[in-house]
């Protein structure tokens, strides 16, 4: 089965122009909110990929040009571009897999939930445009707060009698990537071998990096895992007040996401071994919403994982137990919002 240009070492950079063989199958991927910080790079990322046909970006302005100047990449996909709601159905028409990165960014001093008012109406909107016209596709919720809009999409989807809980995916990746990248630099683990779980939801302390589960097994003091678990947490933030008001993390975003759609796509392609971290619709704990480890198959989630959940260190449970507070009230505010809509 391919493997994937964005989770490969830096080998695949020098090989990547010899993966696009004909294959199998491709698929066709909407990024939605494709003019924007994360949209530029990430639709870059994905022109990359061989498993995808088409690329529709859309946006409410400035997509004809990002699309003019990524159609020029001598990749296999064909880019297309759709600007304003009169051209979104057509933007999702026949698509696989939608990503919503659409929204308004965190500046200074704001917290993930002060997005709420604006980007609860985008996503609204959007998921209603995918219920109607590819209800069937994967859906990436980027916009913050992911602890809220993905409740609000799963609402959405339910009031157009289309929510399948398989298919409806919290984009958390960026967590694991930070995990990733400051445990392998703090235990000079070669990066590439490094696998963090993250756990809970999307913000601040509802972020909870597994380090008692990180791969290669590798032990922390009580002090390194207090201050990896909120660099992880406050990750965001760096970001945020390093770019002092010109938005919040959008490469790093873009990468990560970019990853998760490959994965997706490689699920979709039948590939049978596919993990990743995301926060959909579990039982995970007594929450409806929750981030884990999950496997990807080709109708969405196939299961979701438990075993990092299991063994956990005395610290990990009670950030366990503190998390799921404010986890619990950013879900029902998505759900409350959304019924009040309907
Ligand atoms: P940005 O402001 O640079 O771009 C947002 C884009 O969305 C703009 O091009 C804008 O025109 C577009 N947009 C606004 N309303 C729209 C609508 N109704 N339909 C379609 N497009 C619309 O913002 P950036 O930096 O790209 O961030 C986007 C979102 O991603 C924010 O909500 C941000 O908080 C979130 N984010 C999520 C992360 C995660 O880990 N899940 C990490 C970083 C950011």
């Amino acid at each position: 089965l391919r493997d994937s240009f964005i989770t490969r070492s830096a080998k695949s950079v020098k090989s990547y122009t010899r993966q696009f063989q004909p294959q199998a199958s491709t698929f066709k991927v909407a990024i939605l909110g494709a003019a924007g910080g994360i949209g530029q790079p990430l639709a870059l990322l994905v022109k990359m990929s061989p498993l995808i046909s088409d690329l529709h970006l859309y946006d409410i302005a400035n997509v004809k040009g990002v699309a003019a100047d990524l159609s020029h990449c001598n990749t296999p996909s064909k880019v297309f571009d759709f600007t304003g709601v009169s051209e979104l159905p057509n933007a999702l028409q026949g698509v696989d897999l939608v990503v919503i990165p659409a929204g308004v960014p965190r500046k200074p001093g704001m917290t993930r939930d002060d997005l709420f008012n604006i980007n609860a109406n985008i996503v609204k909107t959007l998921v209603e445009a995918v219920a109607d016209n590819c209800p069937n596709a994967f859906i990436h919720i980027i916009s913050n707060p992911v602890n809220s809009t993905v409740p609000i999409a799963a609402e959405i989807l339910k009031q157009k009698g289309v929510y399948d809980p398989k298919k409806l995916f919290g984009v958390t990746t960026l967590d694991v990537v930070r995990a990733n990248t400051f445990v392998a630099k703090k235990k000079n683990l070669k990066l590439i071998d490094v696998d963090v779980p993250v756990i809970g939801g999307h913000a601040g302390i509802t972020i909870l990096p597994i380090l008692s589960k990180t791969r290669p097994a590798v032990t922390f003091s009580d002090e390194e895992t207090v201050e990896l678990t909120k660099r992880i947490q406050n990750a965001g933030t760096e970001v945020v007040e390093a770019k002092a008001g010109a938005g919040s993390a959008t490469l790093s975003m873009a990468y990560a996401a970019a990853r998760f759609v490959e994965s997706s796509l490689r699920a979709l392609d039948g590939d049978s071994d596919v993990y990743e971290c995301s926060f959909v619709q579990s039982q995970l704990t007594d929450l409806p919403f929750f981030a884990s480890r999950i496997k990807l198959g080709v109708k969405g989630v196939e299961a979701i994982i438990s075993a990092d959940l299991q063994g956990l260190t005395g610290y990990e449970e009670k950030a366990l137990e503190d998390l799921k507070v404010e986890l619990k009230a950013s879900i029902e505010k998505g759900v409350s919002f959304a019924q009040k809509k309907a």
